[in-house]
């Protein structure tokens, strides 16, 4: 699974067989340039969404419910929902949160909506938890994280996102519960493995996770064509010959004949 934002890097995405493209509420930072995801609005994502779609024919395609667009009650878990599916052409929606989160799951999924959980690390309420802090560390979290999980579970979610969770932890939960995870920063033993697009290719340096591997450096590709664009612009070597429009011989000497060029 990765993220996209964009129609071009979601028809990359089908085309080299990626399973799933998650519209991930990070586009609040690393493409719109908020501190954190808290921002991000529903209105935001959906057009997002819909460029997605347009690119993506084969993976599952996944909307992520921004904070506090389905945490107030369950109509308005299901409306939020229901909006990914109906404006924004997503098959299934992520929600933040473990157990405190079930009973929204469940709304949701008996309306037909299938969800994806994501517990570990959850960046919308980060801060209440006291920042990014890796979860399972200690013997105490490692209840809650099974708990959180097997209550998604039982809540009827297809799959688990497990982020920055100990590898340990995150192999007793993916051994735990029959649902696939989904791991971002939690080591070897998930199912599958999600990353933030811009990490991959290398195109968001605010900031790089030490879970995260750059396969690319795609700011430098696009630093280094920008500067060349600029220097044949002011050199006058762009545009050349084969870049320009020109008028049919008949036109052009009625033109020289009647402007003297
Ligand atoms: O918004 C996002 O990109 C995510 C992934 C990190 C799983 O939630």
């Amino acid at each position: 699974m990765i993220t996209s934002y964009d129609y071009p890097t979601a028809a990359i995405a089908d085309g080299v067989g990626v399973d799933s493209i998650l519209v991930g509420d990070s586009y609040g930072m690393v493409v719109l340039g908020y501190e954190n995801t808290i921002p991000v609005t529903v209105d935001e994502l959906l057009p997002v969404c819909r460029a997605v779609k347009r690119g993506a024919t084969h993976p599952l395609l996944i909307g992520d419910l921004p904070f506090m667009s389905f945490q107030v009650s369950s109509e308005e878990a299901i409306r939020t929902a229901g909006r990914f599916v109906k404006e924004g052409g997503m098959e299934a929606v992520k929600i933040e949160g473990g157990k405190e989160v079930s009973k929204i799951v469940e709304s949701i999924t008996s309306m037909g909506i299938p969800v994806l959980g994501h517990i570990g690390v959850a960046p919308q309420t980060a801060t209440l938890h006291g920042g990014y802090r890796i979860q399972g560390r200690s013997i105490s979290s490692v209840d809650r994280l099974v708990d959180d999980a097997k209550s998604l579970e039982e809540a009827g979610v297809f799959g688990i996102v497990l982020e920055m969770v100990t590898e340990e932890i995150a192999k007793l939960v993916t051994d735990t519960v029959s649902v696939p995870t989904i791991g971002i920063g939690s080591g070897r033993f998930c199912d599958g493995q999600v990353l933030v697009l811009h990490d991959i290719i290398g195109l968001y340096h605010n900031f790089t996770p030490k879970f995260a591997k750059r396969y690319a450096d795609v700011s430098a590709m696009i630093k280094q064509a920008l500067k060349n664009f600029t220097i044949d612009v002011r050199n006058g070597v762009f545009p050349q010959e084969q870049n320009v429009f020109r008028m049919g011989e008949d036109q052009r000497a009625k033109l020289n004949s009647k402007w003297k060029i």
